[in-house]
């Protein structure tokens, strides 16, 4: 059970004193706009490795317009929350796993992996310096960000000679800000997020700006998320936004197999992990469309549900294609979305005994 879970080696972080804090943060917190004091930042050259591991004041970076993260977008990230417990303590949620998967994306996108212990310890660092950043409201977290960019300064094609790997943090509000709310799905037949060969499996911010043009045409057709079918034959159902899908008949929920176009999520994976100990039977396949949009016409489909760590479950009340509407459940959150939203953010947010070994204690600022 505890297989993922890595000892933290003490590693040399130079900690520099900031100047001032920017506490209190604003009511309004939303997603992605307020970030805490600190940031943690480390370079890595051929000759030297990684090395210069500090956590200082959070701040601009300065580097020449030559630089090659922006011209060939040579650039990978992560996305992970810290949640506060009611006992005051501090929730990372399964760090390890985040690690992993950056290093994944290092290797996809020919860039250096970091040392997982390390990258996790950084995390833990931050986090203890900053704990009085990690927000105690309903559904509230700290959203930490890893993100490692090439550095070279030169425009030749080719794998960075250096680079900077930097985790930043700040609070966030609650996904569902006005209750927990079905989303509306615009099933897109026209743009692809991913090919096999490509790089839907990494997390690197080309496969973002890419979707961008269809987060904009989803908005103006009046829905709030995409669903991306394969790159191929726009016929298998692949994830639905940034978060990973599933589909619900009855006690049995059936997700996307992974075919390496798909991200890996961490929360699909602790779903997969979590749903049959609370009864329910679970499935990796292959889905077409058309089998969807049958069995939703059907009512055999009870439910379906968006995965990833800004909303952890975000339950789709309606899905469109070719111009028709697909409800699903009535366009209200269905049993099992609710129940397991429930089962996973307790875990996360240390209201339930963590079974699985999933979560990473902080006991800090007391
Ligand atoms: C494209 C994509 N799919 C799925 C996910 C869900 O992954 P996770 O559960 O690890 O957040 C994310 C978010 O990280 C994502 O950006």
């Amino acid at each position: 059970m505890h297989s993922d879970r890595i000892t933290i080696p003490t590693v040399s972080i130079n900690i520099q004193p900031i100047t001032g804090s920017k506490l209190p943060y604003p009511e309004n917190l939303g997603f992605g706009k307020v970030f805490s004091d600190r940031m943690f930042t480390q370079s890595w050259t051929a000759d030297a490795g990684w090395h210069d591991a500090v956590i200082g004041q959070y701040g601009n970076l300065s580097l020449p317009p030559s630089t090659a993260v922006f011209h060939y977008a040579q650039e990978i990230f992560e996305g992970t929350k810290a949640y506060r417990r009611p006992d005051g303590d501090i929730n990372l949620f399964r760090p390890w796993e985040n690690a992993e998967r950056f290093n994944r994306s290092a290797a996809r996108m020919s860039m250096q992996k970091v040392d997982p212990e390390s990258h996790v310890e950084a995390i833990v660092k931050l986090v203890e310096l900053d704990h009085a950043w990690v927000p105690s409201g309903e559904g509230q977290s700290l959203y930490i960000r890893p993100t490692m960019i090439s550095t070279e300064p030169a425009l030749g094609v080719h794998a960075s000679s250096s680079y900077l790997h930097y985790i930043i943090a700040g609070p966030v509000g609650a996904y569902f800000a006005s209750g927990f709310k079905p989303v509306s799905v615009f099933i897109s037949d026209e743009y692809v997020r991913a090919v096999r060969g490509g790089t839907g499996e990494a997390k690197c911010g080309g496969n973002y700006a890419a979707s961008l043009i269809v987060g904009e045409e989803v908005a103006r057709l009046g829905y709030q998320q995409v669903l991306w079918l394969d790159g191929i034959e726009r016929k298998y159902v692949e994830e639905v936004g940034a978060m990973n899908i599933a589909f619900v008949y009855g006690k049995h929920i059936i997700t996307p197999q992974l075919t390496g176009t798909i991200l890996r999520g961490i929360t699909r994976k602790s779903v997969l992990e979590l749903a049959p100990s609370l009864g329910y039977t679970i499935a990796e396949e292959r889905i077409s469309i058309d089998q969807v949009l049958a069995d939703l016409a059907s009512g055999k489909i009870t439910e379906a549900f968006g995965m990833g760590t800004a909303a952890v479950i975000a339950p789709v009340g309606r899905f469109g294609y070719k111009g028709q509407d697909y409800l699903v459940n009535g366009n209200e959150v269905g049993p099992v979305s609710n129940h397991l939203y429930q089962a996973l953010t307790d875990i996360q947010y240390g209201r339930a005994p963590d079974p699985f070994g999933w979560t990473l204690k902080i006991v800090a600022g007391r």
